[in-house]
């Protein structure tokens, strides 16, 4: 709607998470490479955690695109599967014929794409999402898959990312086998206020713009307070502030478009 008004060839803050519009913010960097190194160096199980929009998706989505060739990789995004259902999912994403629906048939299967991955010098990741809401079945079923291992190295490297309600999950007694095998986490913080302006720049420019639409630091303040921080929020408030400024013919994005931006949004819920 205002695109043109503002000479963006695309919408900015749209809340897919797209990686194309990746801003490494000094957190999100360290989040990026801890999820690199775990893989990379087979360290088996990686869990990765924030709060609702804080950019695990897109993080997770960012490492999937750029692991080398030496990786082979599948991801879970639908957390609300039985243990078969995971299984075949994995299968399918690794690009495996499944047939029929027994449960140790598939994990013959896996075991010998492992094993032979493996031979070939081909690393195997897993990057399961939203892994707070896996029951604790299929989390079972998630351990015993890394249990394949030779005497040198892990054949599967498996991200459980998921909302901080994951490390309470984890905290049960019955998970504790799980718990203790994951050696790399990391917790992704909010953006500081800092993160917050260039990170909204930085859309800005993916979006095309030749820096003639600004938020001035007042709208990044507001910004701010009203998001915390978290992308998802800095995207749904910027969004509607560009709509108040378009509305008042301004591509300089002040307090007051960010107010009526927060008018607008607490207004819909
Ligand atoms: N580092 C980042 N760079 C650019 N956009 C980001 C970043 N982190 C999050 N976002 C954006 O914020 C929104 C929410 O991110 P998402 O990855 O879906 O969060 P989560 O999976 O933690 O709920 C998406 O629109 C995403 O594009
Ligand atoms: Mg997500």
């Amino acid at each position: 709607m205002y695109l043109e008004f503002y000479g963006l060839k695309e919408y900015p803050f749209n809340i897919t998470p797209d990686p194309r519009f990746l801003y490494l913010a000094p957190h999100h960097k360290e989040a990026y490479d801890h999820l690199m190194y775990g893989i990379n160096n087979r360290k088996g199980f990686i869990e990765l955690t924030g709060e609702v929009g804080s950019g695990k998706t897109t993080l997770c989505r960012a490492v999937l695109s750029n692991l080398g060739k030496d990786v082979e990789t599948a991801l879970i995004l639908n957390p609300c599967l039985s243990e078969t259902q995971l299984l075949r999912a994995m299968l399918n994403d690794f690009g495996l014929e499944v047939r029929g629906r027994d449960r140790l048939a598939y994990i013959e299967k896996l075991n010998e794409f492992l094993l032979q991955k493996n031979r070939e010098g081909t690393n195997v990741a897993l990057v399961i999402d939203e892994a707070q809401d896996l029951s604790p079945q299929v989390m079972e079923q998630i351990r015993l898959l890394s249990n394949l291992e030779t005497d040198q190295q892990k054949l599967i490297q498996i991200v459980l990312c998921g909302q901080p309600e994951l490390k309470a999950r984890l905290a049960r007694p019955d998970l504790r086998q799980l718990r203790q095998r994951i050696t790399v986490r990391y917790h992704i913080p909010p953006l500081s206020m800092e993160d917050t302006s260039m990170y909204i720049k930085h859309r800005l420019w993916v979006a095309g713009s030749d820096g003639s639409v600004v938020f001035d630091p007042g709208a990044v303040r507001e910004v701010y307070r009203y998001s915390k921080g978290g992308p998802r929020l800095i995207n749904a408030v910027c969004d509607n502030a560009l709509l108040a400024g378009y509305v008042t013919q301004t591509r300089v994005i002040d307090v007051r478009c960010v107010r009526k931006a927060v008018e607008q949004l607490e207004g819909s819920k």
